[in-house]
């Protein structure tokens, strides 16, 4: 089977064994969509039937463009829908493209400037669509993998006139879907409550998640998926649709009149306006649309899949991540060179394989008012400077990580008071701090080259093996939706050059946690701060939402104090453990007494941490249970050799009845023990299932785990 065929009249279909997407030129010449599903052979157009109040498309009888499903919708001619690309021409906002010519290549074009999933083994359809009234091309680009139920979508624009145009809508992608009954899924939520899954059934109308806050954001992650109203876990068509992009975006569903279903994913319009000169060509970040029938369990494992394969840095692919002790919870600002050490210590005593040091190790940043920007050791807390202090560490047998916030400005800073102009600011207004801090304007090449320069003085050292990459605040006085996008052209071109000189730093994505979990940043970075949320219970959540998308090794989790510090609550170190115990990068954040009442535990936990870190890798996980009281996770290896059951109850009630739990996706012939005892088919696991502890406390959290025997 071709991945993509193209037939003598037109029609282009990309196909592989599980999903089928396809288009053809109508008789009018639009490129209308035909499909996106479960593979099928090449599926035929729809019928046209005519509605009273509609507009004709030209002198076509048939057709009218308000439900012609569209590759690349514009308004003005008909369509009433949400524009794909909507543009100020010389003296008019009407486009509209015909199909002018394709190509078939087998690789996937790079795109410049921005992250973009990787392409082997793939075939990419680049149909090119042209207005020739107001002398606008488009190409799009649509790559298809042998065996991933993914298609990757994006533009790029080019002005083939002589007068400038002002681009105004560039979305990604536009997927029309057949009309039926559907549901929603997106994910809201702030500050250490991240990823809270919410469903609503699709209105008529326009439902539309987007970020005007300069981060894709904590407020709505950019993840869409749509599904049959009946979707279960298991069974049901679903779509999901997200970006590789870490800024400002939206992603809508809108339900017409006739109930034409239109997806649309790209850059968020709102503010947005980018000059497009003769000859200059506009490039949108890549989207992302993959399809499960079964339901969202397996939506899941294509992303999943997805993901490790082509966004994830390969250097990183299937590489255990070290145990750490992070000194943040442990310690906050109140870090010396002294401490460090302690502390290191103290992680080599429990078996953890790096210290990193958070926050505070910087010029003066004795808190959160200051020095953001002054990236060198603070000489009276840290007089033997980073490099040194790492050797040293190292020299105890542990890795060492280092704390960045490289996007940001403390106005009580060096870099401040030097380069006041390389603070985002618009003339005439004070501008709004966040945590104190204001956002370095990362649009400008001296800033991004000044940025570089002071992380490539400590990493260059050689004595950093992992950094934590935060960014704490989102963007005010940007100015224009354009200048945010040319802010994330120079962050991407920041980490582009920092990974090219250091590959084999591990970089660990942090926003406040989940502000800026999205998959541009994980094209650089191997992993994760899902959420500053380490109270196990607030956690669930999170870790449930975020599964849907991101694979378990992106995740990163460690031990928190309790009471926590985000909620208060009390909770067992067993509890804390369990909650992240899912994640590829697993940790402690404890100072030396807390450590020290729960020595045993955490010496048994972090072995058990560096046993498991292969298992956490490629896993399949399944969301087997979460609702109201009780949350049930299975990760089964890559190998399917060992299958983890993770319980959660949170509130206990006396007289409880009997628990069980059906596994799922284990090998039906196959044989498993059971905590190294009774022993279990691989079909009565997943159909009978597995009886559960009746809980005996608050908060219970248990672990199975099984073993393929057979
Ligand atoms: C953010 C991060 C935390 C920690 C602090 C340091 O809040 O999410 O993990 O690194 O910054 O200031």
């Amino acid at each position: 089977m071709e991945l993509i065929d193209v037939s003598d009249e037109l029609t282009f279909t990309l196909r592989n064994a599980a999903i089928t997407y396809a288009m053809r030129v109508s008789t009018e010449g639009l490129l209308e969509q035909l499909y996106f599903g479960a593979s099928i052979n090449a599926p035929s157009p729809q019928p046209r039937p005519l509605r009273h109040c509609t507009v004709m498309f030209e002198d076509s009888p048939t057709l009218t463009l308000n439900e012609l499903p569209q590759e690349y919708p514009t308004q003005g001619r008909g369509d009433f829908g949400s524009p794909a690309f909507h543009a100020v021409g010389a003296d008019n906002s009407v486009f509209s493209f015909l199909y002018k010519s394709h190509r078939v290549e087998d690789v996937k074009p790079m795109l410049d400037g921005m992250p973009s999933s990787r392409g082997n083994g793939v075939k990419t359809l680049i149909v090119t669509l042209v207005d020739a009234v107001q002398h606008v091309e488009v190409d799009l680009h649509y790559t298809i993998w042998a065996n991933q139920a993914v298609i990757a979508r994006r533009v790029e624009i080019r002005n083939v006139g002589s007068t400038p145009i002002s681009l105004r809508h560039v979305h990604s992608s536009a997927l029309d879907l057949p009309p039926g009954d559907y549901d929603l899924q997106h994910f809201h939520g702030t500050w250490a409550r991240e990823f809270n899954a919410e469903r609503v059934p699709l209105p008529t109308g326009r439902f539309i998640i987007e970020s005007a806050r300069g981060t894709s954001s904590n407020a709505h992650n950019p993840y869409l998926a749509v599904m049959e109203s009946g979707a279960t876990e298991t069974e049901g068509d679903c779509f999901g649709t997200t970006l590789v992009y870490s800024g400002n975006f939206a992603i809508s569903a809108e339900r017409g009149e006739f109930g034409r279903v239109r997806l649309l994913a790209g850059l968020n319009p709102f503010d947005f306006d980018w000059t497009l000169k003769p000859d200059e060509t506009f490039a949108t970040p890549e989207a992302l649309h993959a399809f499960s029938r079964k339901g969202l369990g397996g939506l899941s494992h294509v992303w999943h899949d997805s993901i490790r394969a082509h966004i994830l840095p390969e250097r990183f692919h299937n590489a255990p991540r070290p145990t750490y002790l992070n000194t943040w919870e442990a310690a906050y600002f109140d870090v010396t060179e002294d401490k460090v050490l302690e502390l290191a210590d103290v992680a080599s005593g429990i078996g953890v394989e790096m210290l990193v040091l958070d926050d505070g190790w910087f010029m003066g940043r004795t808190d959160d008012r200051r020095a953001l920007g002054d990236w060198t050791a603070d000489p009276d807390r840290f007089a033997m400077g980073i490099p040194a202090l790492a050797e040293k560490v190292r020299a105890k047998g542990l890795k060492f990580g280092l704390w960045f916030e490289p996007e940001m400005v403390s106005p009580d800073s060096d870099l401040y008071r030097a380069h006041p102009d390389w603070a985002m600011s618009v003339p005439g207004r004070t501008p709004s701090l966040g945590r104190h801090q204001m956002t370095l304007d990362l649009s400008k090449p001296e800033v991004v080259d000044h940025i570089y320069g002071q992380l490539d003085a400590i990493l260059s050292s050689g004595q950093i093996d992992y950094v934590k990459w935060d960014m704490n605040r989102n963007m005010t006085e940007v100015g224009s939706g354009a200048k945010a996008h040319r802010y994330m052209l120079g962050l991407y071109g920041l980490l582009d050059r920092l990974m090219t000189a250091y590959p084999d730093i591990l970089f660990e994505t942090c926003a406040s946690g989940g502000n800026r979990f999205d998959l541009g940043m994980l094209s650089y970075m191997a992993q994760g701060w899902v959420s500053d949320m380490c109270d196990p219970i607030g956690r669930l959540s999170i870790i449930n939402g975020a599964s849907h998308l991101f694979p378990t090794d992106v995740m990163a989790s460690y031990i928190g104090p309790s009471p926590n510090h985000q909620n208060g609550r009390v909770s067992s170190i067993r509890a804390r453990f369990l909650a992240g115990v899912v994640s590829a990068a697993r940790g402690v954040s404890l100072n030396g007494p807390e450590i020290a009442v729960h020595k045993d535990a955490l010496t048994k936990y972090v072995q058990f941490s560096k046993v498991t870190a292969r298992d956490m890798l490629g896993a399949r996980f399944d969301r087997l249970r979460h609702h109201g009281n009780e949350t049930i996770w299975q990760q089964t290896s890559r190998d399917g050799s060992t299958v983890y059951v993770i319980t959660f109850q949170i509130l206990n009630a006396p007289n409880l009845p009997l628990r069980r739990v059906r596994l799922r996706g284990l090998d039906q012939a196959a044989r498993y023990t059971l905590d190294a005892g009774a022993i279990y088919g691989g079909d009565t696991l997943m159909h009978r299932g597995i009886a559960l502890t009746i809980p005996t406390e608050d908060f219970a959290a248990e672990l199975l785990i099984l073993k393929k025997v057979s």
